[in-house]
């Protein structure tokens, strides 16, 4: 058969799949492989489930599409209260688009249309202020506030650059300290910045709670949340959350800034929000943003076709049930301890692997060349997809990443099961990556 798909990458052997059960996706040649990271992180609920299928198919035959320019559905309604209920207090209006990059693009310019219309179309403040070693998406805007170099080096001379400051790579300081002696002077690099640019011309701070797939699960100290608020409001300056990959249960609370009681300005979420049944995305805004519209212009000068609609709103409320009936945040909290304890037990025995870190069901496992040193790999081995190979062959599907350190060097990878993972499934999935990261460090270490 002719190929007319054009594919992620030409360099890649792609799995054929062909259905889903629970957490298992089987290719087509019948081999059942665990799907060890949701997807990238969307697949919550596991795959094919029915009740969120039977409810998309039901507003499927009863409304597929309405322009949210001049309709208005309870199911949207239905979907915009539930994931208010879910979110933080204080963040109750609901804007939905198709995935997490229109989310974190909406997040950006409510931003600066919020200060545009509080101060009567003067405003100065424009810049959002990213970390290095942070993904937010692949539109430019948000690439330009992102810090993914693998995926922004391209493109980067056609998109407007804003500032950035360091994330919490512990592991990695980059001031070369240590936590907590280190006075968090990460965070305080917010200020900083602030100062320097002049906050008459700052309106957003965005970072990720515990940053994905730039860094495998990288998992602030607990203070890094509440300093960057309190900055933020020093400063007018709002905070935004992109909570794409953290959001909707995925670190065993229901967004991960409730780890830290933190309320953002904005909350930037995808991915779990409809767990891959249909695309996507919202944000979550406080009041005081949306005021300021209303008494200003009147409307949010930006939008989608897909804002809104039907179809992905009733996969929402079908998810949000779902979770709630089947208290699937709960069991994430439950079974957390066997993978922290079982990627203890795999850091402290095997050669290759520096650094495990997570929350929830969401680890990141740093590779490296030498444990005493913390040497990477050299970028040439590809240690990442090597490890990933060696667990794919062990029939678990990971999340490879690398260039974490600076942008070249630097491998790890995402663990990051269905939410609804049972304790037994847990132990299986810690065996298979066990077994795949030995095999994976002899070839390492041979080469
Ligand atoms: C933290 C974060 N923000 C934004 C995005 C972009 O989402 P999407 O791929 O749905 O556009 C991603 C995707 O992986 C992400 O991990």
């Amino acid at each position: 058969m002719p190929q007319h798909v054009f594919p992620r990458s030409f360099k890649t052997n792609y799995l054929k799949a062909d259905r889903g059960e629970g957490i298992y996706i089987f290719a087509a040649d019948g081999k059942k492989y665990i799907d060890g990271c949701s997807g990238a992180l969307i697949s919550n609920l596991g795959h094919a489930v029915p009740e969120v299928a039977d409810a998309v198919a039901a507003q499927l035959r009863k409304l597929e599409f309405a322009h949210p320019s001049r309709w208005q559905c309870d199911v949207v309604e239905e979907a915009a209260t539930r994931v208010a209920e879910f979110a933080p207090d204080g963040l109750d209006n609901v804007w939905f688009v198709s995935g997490g990059s229109e989310a974190v693009e909406s997040a950006i310019k409510l931003a600066r249309q919020y200060f545009y219309e509080r101060d009567g179309g003067k405003a100065s403040k424009y810049l959002t202020i990213g970390r290095w070693n942070s993904y937010h998406g692949s539109t430019l805007g948000t690439m330009a506030a992102g810090g993914s170099m693998a995926r922004r080096n391209v493109f980067s001379p056609i998109f407007a650059e804003q500032p950035k400051i360091a994330a919490t790579y512990c592991y990695r300081c980059p001031f070369g300290l240590e936590h907590p002696s280190c006075g968090l002077k990460c965070g305080h690099q917010l200020e900083s910045k602030i100062r320097r640019i002049g906050p008459q011309y700052v309106s957003s701070f965005i970072a990720e709670p515990i940053v994905g797939s730039t860094v495998g699960a990288l998992t602030p100290p607990d203070e890094y949340w509440p300093l960057v608020r309190e900055i933020c409001d020093k400063y007018d300056v709002l905070l935004i959350a992109d909570e794409v990959m953290t959001g909707c249960g995925r670190t065993g609370k229901n967004f991960a800034v409730d780890h830290w009681n933190v309320v953002p300005d904005i909350i930037a979420t995808a991915k779990g929000l409809a767990a891959g049944y249909v695309p996507t995305g919202a944000i979550i805004a406080k009041d005081n943003l949306l005021d300021a519209i209303r008494k200003g212009s009147g409307a949010f000068m930006h939008g989608h076709t897909y804002n809104g609609n039907p179809v992905s709103a009733a996969a929402v409320v079908a998810v949000m049930k779902y979770m709630k009936e089947r208290k699937v945040v709960e069991n994430v909290r439950q079974v957390e301890y066997v993978f922290a304890e079982g990627l203890r037990k795999i850091e402290s025995k095997n050669p290759i692997v520096g650094q495990t870190r997570g929350r929830g069901f969401m680890w990141g496992v740093e590779l490296v060349k030498d444990k005493n040193t913390r040497a990477p790999f050299e970028k040439k081995t590809g240690a990442a997809n090597v490890v990933t190979k060696e667990c794919i062959d062990q029939g678990l599907i990971l999340y490879p990443g690398s260039g974490m350190i600076d942008g070249i060097e630097g491998d790890n990878f995402l663990l990051a099961p269905p939410l609804v993972t049972t304790e037994p499934q847990a132990r299986e999935i810690l065996e298979k990556l066990s077994a795949g990261l030995a095999s994976a460090a002899k070839k390492l270490l041979s080469m």
